[in-house]
């Protein structure tokens, strides 16, 4: 397959915009075959989620592009990064590890990538704007990004999100195109009780549910809340992202790209209608949680994605709420975040309230990518469906699942408990 290229693209394959460059633009060709599409398109901005330190050829791919003279050309944001910059002694990272991770994060910022070191680059800085054809990495900032901004991207693993961002190209294909944006499959809200619509957990399990059912299709959601508010969305998206491959979601009358059922489907008829009912959301909450009501809770761990200022005024709240706390000797709560959440944190009144109760603050990062979590945890509570999901797998623990409440309450106990009345199903 002949992939049809600009005087500018030919240019870079020739290597006259540099070896990295010329690097990047052939495997952009080559993927742009793979994705069966014989056309590249502009991107204008980028988020790169190579910059996690999977294995040394993550260092080594930085290393060789910054060598051979790369740099962005577009506006491009960067991932968590596998270490805390600031604090990663205190957290006990091995020194070994912790400047490999430095020197990855150095090759990039000196391509010229902006150092937001989050995974949820949609609450920070540059956030894209509707219809913006964008090439994102990091499956909860895709999903986002495609159903609540309304821009445009695919998911782009490593290292496709570099070489589009040092070229500022990317295939014209899948979520780039607004046919491929219709919805497929319709799951309609049925008698869910509104109480349990304004639980944050609600969002979670929907979240499970939808990426187990739909996988890698197109869902449009109907009965979703209006009052929706973004960090729902963030948790209802990382889950289904993780259940399931979903890159966009609609639900109508809370995306932008779903005005009306019709305009979501974009005038067709949907492939399945799935009825959702509580019974169905109740099955997805039980199934994130692998520990059982009572067992001896080592970690919370909030900010998966990474916490948002308005996730710690809620925080905040709850802990007040609650008595103040503080938490229970033995367990440990780790609040994962950015520095543009954390350096509005630090301005509010929420700073005291928060070390009152024992929280840790853990930066730029994340627990699945760096060692701070020892192998003495057994068992890990979250609000995160993402999180739940993943733990087991990544970290060799149980995991509890529920909400900031439930976390709170249990951090206190030192054990997990969870509140199950509002799942009831009659
Ligand atoms: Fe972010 Fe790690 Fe969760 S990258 S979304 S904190 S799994």
């Amino acid at each position: 397959m002949n992939v049809k290229s600009s005087v500018k693209d030919r240019q870079m394959l020739e290597g006259q915009y540099g070896d990295a460059a010329k690097l990047a633009m052939s495997i952009l060709v080559r993927m742009a075959e793979v994705y069966g599409t014989t056309e590249l398109i502009d991107v204008t901005q980028a988020h790169v989620d190579s910059c996690a330190l999977l294995s040394d050829s993550n260092l080594e791919f930085a290393e060789t592009l910054l060598e051979r003279g790369g740099r962005v050309s577009i506006p491009t944001t960067l991932n968590m990064i596998p270490l805390d910059l600031q604090n990663w002694k205190r957290l006990g990272v091995p020194e070994k590890f912790a400047v490999k991770a430095m020197r990855l994060a150095t090759a990039y910022t000196d391509m010229g990538c902006v150092p937001t070191w989050t995974c949820a680059p949609y609450q920070g800085y540059l956030t894209p704007r509707f219809g913006q054809q964008i090439a994102w990495g990091e499956s909860n900032a895709v999903v986002y990004a495609n159903s609540v901004l309304g821009a445009r991207t695919n998911r782009y693993g490593d290292f496709l999100d570099i070489c589009a961002a040092i070229t500022g190209r990317a295939p014209k294909a899948g979520l780039h195109l607004k046919e491929n944006r219709k919805g497929q499959l319709l799951l309609r809200l049925v008698d869910i009780p509104p109480k349990l619509q304004e639980e944050e957990s609600f969002y979670v399990a929907l979240g499970h549910l939808m990426g187990n059912l739909v996988q890698d299709k197109v869902p449009v959601i109907e009965g979703l809340p209006v009052r929706a508010t973004d960090d729902h969305l963030k948790a209802l998206g990382a889950a289904a992202a993780s259940s399931g491959a979903v890159a966009l979601f609609h639900a109508i009358g809370v995306t932008p790209e779903a005005n009306t059922l019709e305009e979501a489907l974009q005038g067709s008829h949907p492939e399945r209608i799935i009825d959702v009912q509580s019974s169905d959301l109740k099955a997805a909450w039980s199934d994130l949680s692998t520990a059982a009501e009572g067992e001896k809770l080592d970690v919370v761990i909030l900010g998966c994605p990474h916490f948002s200022f308005a996730e710690f005024q809620q925080l905040a709240q709850a802990i007040e709420d609650l008595g103040g706390g503080p938490r229970h000797p033995t367990c440990r709560m780790l609040i994962l975040t950015s520095q543009t959440s954390y350096s509005l944190l630090q301005r509010s009144d929420f700073v005291d309230p928060l070390t009152d109760f024992g929280v840790e603050i853990v930066l730029d990062t994340c627990m699945f990518h760096t060692p701070i979590i020892g192998p003495e945890t057994k068992v890990v509570m979250t609000n995160s469906g993402k999180c739940a999901y993943y733990a087991p797998g990544h970290l060799d623990v149980q995991v509890a699942f529920s909400s900031l409440r439930d976390c709170i309450c249990s951090a206190i106990a030192g054990v997990v408990c969870r509140e199950e009345s509002l799942w009831k199903v009659s």
